[in-house]
């Protein structure tokens, strides 16, 4: 019979806990939502509370094509939607859409040490993520659950002049390096970018935050968009749109692509990164149907078992340790 002393007892506890750890910060995919969080559903719905705010889902990915010093930062996007009204404006763009925008950092990640810019555009690429099938309609996509990277929408040579453009503009901005980005996305794209922003080769609607000036949100127990959880989250910027209350516009508009470029800037020893580097993420509120999700909201564990997998494992080997010992 295997001996084990409490000191490998302990060794393999330690590995086993590591290794779960680690597999808990990764994402299953580029760009995920509620399921992979854990929010609690409203019925057959994703809910997720962040400070004051409450969405109807949110997507979640870590900074794409970021230099290893910015391992474990991500971006969240969630999105606000009032409850369906039954007036006669319905057909009116009158049905307030409101799009949150975060920056998820380590736990050990300083914000005071935060130096850059982060830009959000508005207005979604012409071109659209692939989605699942949705069953019963021969050629339809589930936009809901629709996900991907910037590379699927936006030309790879685009995004590269863009990124490359920003890291070369706020290396030479002599003051603020966002003044210097935003007076720059005034002008137009080159021609690698046509349907940026929808038709054409224009930036669209965006908004610019120092990096330096994002604020801190304190921690909820309801559902914390990030993985691990005890990563951090910084609140970046809102925006409302306003649409009719059709379910067309509720697709379209809770469920756009917002690419986000965010520049870190390298400015001495003590900065997290090296040089300055800029990054392209695209963000979408990403919602999937469990296929044995109904309206009764027992039903909707299978999200929740996922998570417990881990503890459940822990629990087989640590009697599985003490059957031996
Ligand atoms: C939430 O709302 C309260 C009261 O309006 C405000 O003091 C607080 O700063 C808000 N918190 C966040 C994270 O926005
Ligand atoms: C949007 O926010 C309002 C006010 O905080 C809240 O009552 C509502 O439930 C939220 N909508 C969704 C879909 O969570
Ligand atoms: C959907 O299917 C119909 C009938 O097969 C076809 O005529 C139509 O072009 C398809 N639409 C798309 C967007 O593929
Ligand atoms: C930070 O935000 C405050 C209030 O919005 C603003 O007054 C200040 O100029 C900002 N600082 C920087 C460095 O952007
Ligand atoms: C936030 O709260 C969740 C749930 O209570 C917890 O697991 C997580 O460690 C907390 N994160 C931080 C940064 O405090
Ligand atoms: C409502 O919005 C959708 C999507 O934005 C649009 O296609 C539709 O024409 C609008 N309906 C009305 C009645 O204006
Ligand atoms: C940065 O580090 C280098 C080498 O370690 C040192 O020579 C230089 O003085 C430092 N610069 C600052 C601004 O601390």
């Amino acid at each position: 019979m295997i001996q084990f002393n409490p000191s490998t007892l302990t060794v393999l506890l330690a590995l086993f806990l590591s290794s779960a750890v680690a597999d808990d910060a990764k994402l299953s995919s580029n760009l995920v939502g509620c399921n992979e969080v854990s929010c609690p559903k409203k019925g057959a719905d994703d809910r997720c509370t962040v400070g004051n705010n409450t969405f109807m889902g949110i997507g979640l990915s870590h900074l794409a094509d970021a230099p290893s010093s910015l391992d474990g930062f991500a971006l969240v996007k969630g999105v606000n939607v009032s409850a369906g009204l039954g007036g006669k404006n319905n057909d009116k763009p009158t049905r307030p859409f409101k799009s949150f925008y975060y920056l998820g950092t380590p736990p050990d990640v300083d914000a005071k040490d935060l130096s850059g810019c982060v830009v959000v555009f508005h207005d979604p690429p012409s071109k659209k993520f692939k989605g699942p099938k949705l069953e019963g309609k021969n050629n339809g996509t589930d936009t809901r659950a629709a996900s991907g990277t910037c590379s699927d929408v936006i030309d790879k040579k685009c995004i590269t002049k863009i990124t490359d453009r920003a890291t070369k503009l706020a290396d030479e901005a002599n003051g603020d390096v966002c003044e210097t980005l935003n007076r720059e996305f005034k002008k137009n794209l080159p021609d690698e970018c046509e349907g940026f922003a929808g038709n054409g080769r224009s930036f669209g609607e965006f908004s610019v935050k120092s990096l330096g000036n994002l604020t801190s949100i304190p921690n909820s127990t309801d559902c914390w968009p990030v993985k691990p959880k005890s990563d951090k989250l910084l609140g970046i910027v809102s925006s409302t749109s306003l649409r009719n209350y059709s379910a067309n516009a509720l697709i379209d508009e809770a469920y756009k692509i917002t690419p986000i470029l965010t520049v870190f800037v390298g400015k001495d020893n003590s900065s997290l990164v090296k040089e300055t580097s800029s990054q392209m993420t695209c963000l979408k509120v990403v919602t999937e149907e469990n296929p044995d999700d109904d309206k009764d909201s027992d039903k909707n564990s299978a999200p929740r078992m996922k998570a417990s997998g881990v503890v459940g494992g822990i629990a087989v080997l640590v009697a599985g340790i003490f059957a031996v010992l």
